[in-house]
């Protein structure tokens, strides 16, 4: 397993690979690795003869007031959960790599990335649908894996490949969760004890969508308010939205009558946590 941080050298080792007949698979993260990660790399692994870890805490995608310096990094934990997953090529550039001086050309999308995430964190897909172009123009995989936690994210790739005509396949990978059902993330790592009990209260409201969808609920509002009641209930949990969306629009709908993602952000103290469903696991 190699660690390179220049995009020449990415590419000088993809060259090389392409000439021995490989297929190669991008997992693009933002680091400090857990085990959702290490499921997009066994994905990737399976699926392509190599796999490339892109590990970029990419500026572009935080807001101004958010939380891009305390993000947590650790390369060497990193480096080790990629070697044991089997992935061959770590790709850790500097911010100055991959935003040269005079950088001024983006990757925008409409529709999709108006509601849920995007309208709290208004700048986010336009620095996450520029920093995976890059990363896809870099690195030129096959396949190109994902996690569903980040919802609204997937969804925004898919349709960007699409839009874009980008010779990609896009596979989405399922949740993995704490055994006491939290959903992994790098920011559980803000919590503190009395918070991570609380963060509970995401999952927990997940189950009961879930729960009520399998039972043949399909008023949005009825499944809505259950969720959130539970969640109101959490003193140290602020909702930021609790939505059901249209799995192709990402626009709120008002029954299920279509595939859907019903999804969440809610602060656990100072931490912005997200969950989701999509019906159509269910
Ligand atoms: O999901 C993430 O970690 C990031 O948004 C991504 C896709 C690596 C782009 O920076």
């Amino acid at each position: 397993m190699k660690i390179v941080s220049t995009i020449a050298e990415v590419r000088q080792q993809v060259r090389e690979w392409r000439k021995q007949g490989l297929s190669v698979g991008l997992v693009p993260t933002m680091g400090y690795l857990h085990e959702g990660h290490a499921s997009l790399i066994d994905a990737s692994c399976r699926d392509n003869d190599r796999t490339v870890v892109s590990d970029f805490v990419n500026p572009m995608q935080f807001g101004p007031n958010e939380d891009l310096e305390s993000y947590p990094r650790d390369l060497a934990h990193d480096a080790k959960l990629v070697e044991d997953h089997g992935g061959d090529l770590i790709f850790h550039p500097e911010p100055s790599e991959m935003y040269h001086e005079g950088f001024s050309s983006f990757v925008d999308m409409t529709v999709l990335t108006e509601e849920l995430c995007g309208l709290s964190r208004p700048v986010h897909f336009r620095g996450v649908c520029t920093v995976v172009s890059k990363l896809f123009h870099i690195v030129q995989p096959d396949r190109a894996y994902f996690g569903k936690k980040d919802a609204q994210q997937l969804a925004v790739i898919r349709h960007m490949v699409d839009d874009l005509n980008m010779d990609i396949t896009i596979v989405g990978c399922p949740i993995v969760r704490e055994s006491d059902g939290l959903a992994k993330s790098s920011r559980n790592t803000y919590l503190n004890e009395a918070e991570r009990q609380a963060a509970l209260v995401l999952s927990k409201a997940i189950f009961e969508g879930m729960s009520l969808v399998k039972n043949g609920e399909t008023d949005c509002a009825v499944i809505l308010g259950k969720m959130k009641t539970l969640i109101e209930a959490e003193p140290l949990a602020k909702i930021d939205y609790v939505k059901i969306v249209d799995c192709a629009t990402m626009q709120p709908i008002p029954v299920l009558d279509r595939p859907a993602l019903c999804a969440m952000a809610v602060y656990i103290g100072k931490t912005r946590l997200i969950d989701n469903f999509f019906t159509e696991d269910l």
